[in-house]
């Protein structure tokens, strides 16, 4: 990566990338110390406590982090939907227009057509009673003046762009009419629909089957390819991060704790809790048959946020020092761009402090099973030649059997003891 295209520069202060030489584009969204707090019955929730980030034109930027991290709520505070009663603080700037106090009107204007949004569940953004071709041609109309007959071409072209079949007929089914993965390229073909300058997906394919979710992030790469939009890729799917993303904001209790391009966030973390996150998931980039390590314990709760780490009570490498107070996100000297807040951040190298792995192995329980190999463990469950066929029966009345639907044939298996047996395949494999 060349440090001409870095959606972020080496420089965290805006006011210095003006005369930073190698920043030869303006970022489209510039989000600067966002905080986003919730009133609750037990005290304020302090959801986003701070968080900077530039996005260039046509880069992916992908935030990750745990569940209540407080991606979603930087994401929503981006495009002005949180509710009434949060209390949104700092700066979002599009394309030179500060967003953060804008009204619900004047942000209608941007959502969609210059920021577009795809959530998780597409069923909960399109609308049951219209058509799909109703919905994109509505979509269209708000942000361009163009005939109903434009608009309708230009729905189903979007449906042939995102891989819809037969678009001209499928225009006009309903959303129930879809399978979860259509529905979500109609949501795509949705967001496209008026040139967004910034995408943002939350969770886009979290609901959708591995083959399918493959398919979507494809999608997703068309969309942006042909409107140049950036994108917000919110994931806690580490394999989508190093399938799309070019840089990654990895995000704990409401912070950016670590932000870099995805080749140094892979390679070379410098945050524990990075380190963390990639060590509980499986890797293809890296041959080994080490298991997971898993991070223990749970983040902490967002009301009265200590003066410490966010992270010290789950660090495997925690110093007194991470007590007393709560580290800054500050540049990194290895990559340009690199940044994270760890007091040990420059102790840490490919993953380990000091040549030693920093989270323990897991203990595999040395029960009799210790020493016994596989083959010599007895078998708990035996699977033989299993078959499970449904009859395929047509009429109401008079009942016949037309056919059979062959869900299982000839499955045989066993597990023995201690045995973890996997079983995979496509939606509807059997
Ligand atoms: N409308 C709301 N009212 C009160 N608290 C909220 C609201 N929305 C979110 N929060 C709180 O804000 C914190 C951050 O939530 P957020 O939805 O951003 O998490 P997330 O990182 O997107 O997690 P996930 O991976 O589960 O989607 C959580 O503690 C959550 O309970
Ligand atoms: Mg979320």
């Amino acid at each position: 990566m060349t440090p001409q295209n870095t959606a972020h520069t080496a420089n965290a202060d805006p006011a210095s990338r003006a005369t930073d030489p190698t920043a030869s584009t303006e970022p489209v969204l510039s989000v600067r110390n966002l905080t986003v707090t919730f009133p609750s019955e037990a005290g304020s929730v302090h959801a986003v406590r701070g968080v900077d980030f530039d996005l260039m034109p046509g880069r992916t930027l992908a935030i990750v982090g745990e569940s209540g991290s407080g991606k979603s709520v930087t994401s929503l505070a981006v495009m002005g939907l949180l509710p009434d009663y949060a209390k949104v603080e700092g700066s979002v700037v599009y394309a030179g227009t500060e967003l953060i106090g804008k009204s619900d009107k004047e942000m209608s204007k941007i959502r969609g057509k210059d920021i577009a949004m795809i959530f998780q569940d597409p069923l909960s953004s399109l609308t049951p009673v219209f058509s799909i071709g109703d919905q994109l041609i509505e979509a269209i109309q708000t942000h361009r003046d163009v005939s109903k007959k434009e608009a309708e071409k230009e729905a189903v072209r979007l449906l042939e762009l995102v891989g819809i079949p037969e678009a001209d007929k499928r225009v006009k089914s309903f959303p129930h009419e879809f399978s979860g993965g259509m529905r979500q390229r109609v949501v795509i073909a949705i967001a496209m629909a008026n040139n967004p300058r910034v995408i943002i997906a939350d969770e886009p394919t979290t609901a959708l089957d591995v083959t399918i979710q493959a398919q979507i992030l494809e999608v997703l790469k068309v969309a942006q390819r042909e409107t140049g939009a950036a994108v917000i890729m919110i994931t806690h799917d580490m394999g989508v991060v190093a399938g799309t993303a070019d840089d990654v904001l990895v995000m704990y209790a409401g912070r950016p704790v670590e932000l870099g391009d995805v080749d140094t966030i892979f390679n070379n973390p410098k945050m524990p809790y990075t380190v963390g996150l990639l060590g509980s998931t499986p890797r293809v980039d890296k041959a080994t048959d080490e298991p997971l390590t898993p991070i223990v314990g749970t983040p902490p709760q967002l009301i009265d946020v200590a003066a410490e780490c966010p992270f010290a009570d789950r660090c495997p490498v925690v110093k007194d020092e991470c007590r007393t107070l709560e580290p800054e996100l500050r540049a990194l000297d290895d990559v340009p761009g690199h940044f994270a807040s760890c007091l040990r951040s420059d102790e840490i190298k490919d993953g380990t402090i000091g040549g030693e792995r920093m989270y323990p192995l897991p203990k595999i329980s040395a029960d009799t099973l210790g020493d016994t190999p596989y083959e010599q463990r007895p078998v708990t469950l035996e699977v033989k030649n299993l078959v499970k066929d449904f009859p395929l029966i047509k009429g109401a009345i008079l009942k016949r059997r037309v056919g059979t639907v062959h869900a299982v044939k000839n499955v045989s298996f066993d597990v023995h003891q201690g045995e973890c047996f996997a079983i995979v395949g496509e939606s509807g494999s059997g």
